[in-house]
């Protein structure tokens, strides 16, 4: 690699740990985890949705590891990820809406709505692909129903 390649990738290492440092408030520090959640929510349902849709193979042992995974991020507390004052408005790293916390309780019912929605689909994972493919719709339902209302486009 040419020197100059390597300072030019030192400076731009340099200037994302700048971003990172100003990012790192307890607010921002939400922000990320909870991005990070929704990463690992759609690691796990990703391939349950290509399994249902035919785009890939069923294969009851990771379809039941992926609903295992889900039970368990959906089964956190997730409260303090949600904090106030953590809107799209406030921030331009998120895309949260403010209604997260102008309609609290519908955004409860949504979340609750994705509980229920895994904790349905996880006993019958093992048990073919048709079992599987009602409760993944299901599923896909309760992501969209949240993110209609609660995360910007
Ligand atoms: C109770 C509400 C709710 C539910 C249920 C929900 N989401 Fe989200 N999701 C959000 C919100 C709000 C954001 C924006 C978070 C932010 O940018 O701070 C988001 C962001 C995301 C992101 C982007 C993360 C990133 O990289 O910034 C992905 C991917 C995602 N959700 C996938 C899913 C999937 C898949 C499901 C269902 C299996 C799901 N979500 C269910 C509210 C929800």
């Amino acid at each position: 690699m040419k020197r100059s390649k390597i300072a030019g990738l030192l400076l731009a290492g340099m200037a994302a740990l700048t971003t990172q440092a100003a990012f790192s408030g307890p607010n921002e520090v939400a922000i990320e985890t909870r991005q990070g959640y929704m990463k690992m929510v759609k690691f796990n349902a990703g391939p349950l949705f290509g399994m249902a849709k035919g785009k890939m193979d069923y294969n009851a042992a990771l379809a039941t590891e992926l609903a295992g995974n889900l039970l368990q991020l959906s089964e956190m507390k997730t409260g303090r990820m949600w904090r106030e004052g953590s809107s799209d408005d406030d921030y331009a790293e998120t895309d949260a809406l403010i209604e997260i916390w102008a309609q609290s309780e519908k955004f409860l019912t949504r979340e609750q709505a994705f509980k229920e929605a895994v904790a349905t689909l996880e006993p019958v994972a093992s048990q073919g692909v048709e079992a599987l493919r009602g409760k993944v719709r299901d599923l896909g339902k309760s992501c969209k129903g949240c993110h209609d209302t609660f995360r910007a486009e």
